[in-house]
């Protein structure tokens, strides 16, 4: 489980320490932070995928992800008496993404290159990244160590040289393979590999999820939900279909699914409800209806990741809804952990009301998130390694 992650200079989120529990609810106004907080963590999982240069690039570069306030905010700037200003950096400037276990913890440091003439002078480079056992950081920790080009990992009382010729854009994560030689590396790519976010899902009229589709065992629903019915249908053959069952009483008393499969292989979802002569096919659908199913299809998954995040999953869901969205969401986190950001009051109650839902409000001070409440003694243990 992951019992911490961290965020540096990303956007809004100076120093955010943010401690974690199987079920997490992030909540806050508008413009506290919780989509950043969101993609910072899409990034940190992009390093295990080799992305995460280009997915900075489509943010915008990391110029523009990186905090534009000063480098530090005094307490005279907190309370007014003076101005918001920056002097000179004293330190480099580095974005910096981790994330810890009580086994094994990790992080990557982003930062610009040395200016030189090259047209690629704003590319962003990966400085430093480690991995070190337990959940904080101490140099006498650390396995493995990647700074520039070279990737170090320890062997007994000495240092072996993984890797020698890193590309300042690639991961460490991605490029070493060899599990003789580095076991961590592989076991935090695998880690962070098995992460899965579900962000918007379409339900317009010529939404993927309302197409009659070939189906193939889908044990995981794709993020843009066009193997609804072979998702369902998998956790109907070999997943709890049980659980599905209540899922779909809880909302809509009465209905039942059914997956039809054509003539030419294709799969259609028949959502049979009370009152209705026939059963209405994914096509016919309110979004409601549709993008519920496809909430029940991500979080029943029969092969539960190690992270769930889900983004605003209540989006064009009627409120009549929430509560059964929120009963399938701390179900999930029996088997899975999840992380979910949100604003719907209904679903928010829902989700406390399991006692045991690590509940973090954000705030936003001076253009800096924080999380409300968290005082430095609260925060959990985190130490960034050395530039
Ligand atoms: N590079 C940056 N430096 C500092 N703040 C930023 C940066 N980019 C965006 N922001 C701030 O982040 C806020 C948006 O946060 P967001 O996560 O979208 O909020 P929400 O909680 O509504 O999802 C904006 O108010 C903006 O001021
Ligand atoms: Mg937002």
């Amino acid at each position: 489980m992951i019992t911490t992650i961290a965020v540096a200079n990303y956007r809004s989120l100076i120093q955010l320490v943010m401690p974690m529990a199987p079920l997490n609810l992030i909540t806050g106004l508008n413009g506290s932070g919780k989509s950043n907080l969101y993609k910072s963590l899409r990034l940190l999982a992009e390093t295990a995928q080799g992305g995460v240069i280009n997915a900075l690039a489509r943010e915008g570069g990391l110029e523009s992800a990186f905090w534009a306030g000063p480098e530090s905010i005094s307490k005279r700037m907190l309370s007014g008496e003076v101005e918001v200003q920056g002097g000179p950096r004293k330190n480099a400037y580095r974005l910096r993404l981790g994330f810890a276990s009580d086994e094994l913890s990790y992080c990557i440091d982003l930062g610009l290159p040395i200016p030189s003439a090259s047209a690629f002078a704003l590319d962003p480079e990966i400085k430093r990244e480690c991995i070190w056992a337990g959940p904080v950081y101490r140099p006498a920790s650390v396995l493995v160590d990647r700074k520039g080009p070279v990737v170090k990992s320890r062997e007994g009382r000495s240092w072996q040289v993984v890797a020698s010729h890193l590309n300042t854009f690639d991961s460490m994560l991605s490029e070493v393979a060899d599990y003789q030689l580095a076991s961590e590396i592989i076991r935090i790519r695998d880690v962070i590999r098995s992460w899965r976010f579900y962000d918007h899902f379409r339900t317009d009229a010529a939404a993927p999820a309302r197409q009659p589709h070939l189906g193939t065992r889908t044990p995981v629903l794709s993020q843009d939900g066009h193997d609804l019915a072979a998702a369902l249908q998998t956790i109907i053959e070999i997943g709890d279909h049980q659980a599905l069952t209540e899922a779909i009483e809880d909302a809509f008393p009465g209905a039942t699914i059914s997956i039809d499969i054509q003539e030419d292989g294709r799969f259609v979802l028949r959502f049979k409800q009370y009152g209705l002569l026939r059963p209405l096919t994914a096509a016919e659908l309110s979004d409601g209806t549709l993008r519920y199913l496809l909430w029940v299809a991500a979080l029943l998954t029969p092969r539960p990741p190690g992270l769930m995040v889900l983004n605003e999953p209540e989006t064009s869901l009627h409120p009549d809804l929430l509560p059964a969205l929120g009963r399938l969401i701390k179900k999930a986190s029996e088997n899975t952990q999840v992380w979910v950001v949100s604003h719907a009051r209904l679903m928010i109650q829902e989700l406390m009301d399991s006692g045991r839902c690590n509940a973090l409000n954000l705030n936003k001070e001076l253009g800096q998130t924080t999380i409300e409440d968290q005082d430095i003694f609260d925060a959990p243990a985190w130490n960034w390694p050395g530039t």
